[in-house]
């Protein structure tokens, strides 16, 4: 099983393990990881999930769809490696994956 890292604005990380075919959302929220709101439950309408994925990571996550890069315009905070964590489907190849979680979610 994939395990990823997720990294509070604090600074404190929270590796788990994440299941084969969840959201990265679905994962963050089964584990309890705090700063991910989530709260159109996964359906890329509100963008409470944003996370920040680590630069070398970019490659393997992929781009966001039009869809997710629409709402992340929405965040006053985005930056070139933001992404909506329920767009991301957890596959094998994310195994060691670290993400960056914003302050706040907006
Ligand atoms: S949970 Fe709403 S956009 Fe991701």
């Amino acid at each position: 099983m994939p395990k990823v890292t997720f990294i509070e604005h604090n600074g404190t990380e929270h590796s788990v393990d994440a299941e084969v075919g969840k959201s990265l959302m679905q994962i963050a929220l089964d584990n309890l990881v705090p700063g991910i709101d989530a709260d159109c439950g996964g359906e890329c309408s509100c963008a409470t999930c944003h996370i920040m994925v680590k630069a070398d990571w970019l490659d393997k996550i992929g781009t966001p769809s039009d869809a997710e890069d629409s709402m992340l315009d929405l965040n006053p905070e985005r930056e070139p490696s933001s992404r909506l964590a329920c767009q991301i489907e957890v596959t094998e190849i994310h195994d060691g994956l670290t993400v960056d979680l914003p302050e706040f979610q907006f």
